[in-house]
């Protein structure tokens, strides 16, 4: 489904990305783990098309998208949950899922539960300043899988989010991926990347090692809690 080959972007001469090499499967769940200021949420901007690599290219069903406006790329079904999400003044819920697609009623409130998110308190909720930051992230959760991207990019769903809900968010993105979607998953939480089919490990914007969940958190825990190679560029891996 996605085909990511030597991609490269130098931003303010810096190689935020620095090489990548990455491939999700469409149904899967692909995982992506890696320490703070690594290069995760600029890749998916540049997946998005928010932005431009210097060099590489992206591959999405076959076609090489690496030059594809975001209008594009969203109309090819890519889409992108911002780690930070933006906020939509005025817009009630049920009118801010409705921007995705024309649902009815019955498709919005599974939407809603999906999340954990009762549809008779929420519905009619302004998107605003009055939601929690957890709520906000769970109604743009709630967005892409009402979108039925082929390829959602999601950028940190699970920060913010307590533990009870947890398991509503993560639930959803099974769902969603067992629907088709092809799913990328940037986390920092273990229990995020318990679902993944797939995880890689991103240092100095490469990936430096892909393999089964559990072993890849251990790997990165053994391996990149210590490292202090973090945005120096031409690291080779550990
Ligand atoms: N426009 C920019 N100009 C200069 N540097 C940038 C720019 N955007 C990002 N960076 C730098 O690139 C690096 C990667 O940032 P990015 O946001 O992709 O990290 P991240 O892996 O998503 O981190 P986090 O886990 O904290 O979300 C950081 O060092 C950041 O400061
Ligand atoms: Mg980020």
């Amino acid at each position: 489904m996605l085909e990511v080959k030597g991609l490269k972007l130098t931003l303010n001469g810096k190689p935020v990305i620095n090489g990548l090499n990455l491939e999700v499967k469409k149904g899967k769940i692909h995982g992506l783990l890696g320490v703070n200021g690594t290069g995760k949420t600029t890749l998916a901007n540049l997946l998005m098309g928010i932005g431009y690599p210097d060099e590489g290219s992206i591959i999405f069903e076959g076609r090489d998208i690496t030059k594809c406006t975001i209008s594009e790329r969203a109309r090819m079904g890519i889409t992108l949950a911002w780690q930070e999400p933006a906020k939509f003044e005025g817009l009630s819920i049920k009118e801010y899922l409705k921007l995705s697609r024309n649902l009815d009623s019955n498709e919005s409130e599974s939407y809603l539960w999906m999340v954990g998110l009762s549809p008779a308190e929420y519905l009619n909720r302004a998107v605003d300043v009055s939601l929690s930051g957890g709520e906000r992230k769970r109604v743009e959760l709630a967005s892409v899988l009402a979108m039925k991207p082929k390829l959602a990019i999601l950028d940190e769903p699970d920060s913010g989010i307590d533990v009870i809900s947890l398991p509503h968010i993560m639930n959803g993105i099974v769902e969603m991926s067992k629907q088709g979607s092809a799913v990328l998953l940037i986390t920092h939480s273990e229990t995020g990347i318990e679902i993944a089919n797939g995880v890689s490990v991103m240092c100095a914007g490469k990936i430096i090692n892909t393999g089964a969940p559990e072993e890849m958190c251990q790997w990165f825990k053994n391996n990149c809690r210590t490292c202090d190679h973090i945005g120096e560029p031409g690291y080779e891996g550990a």
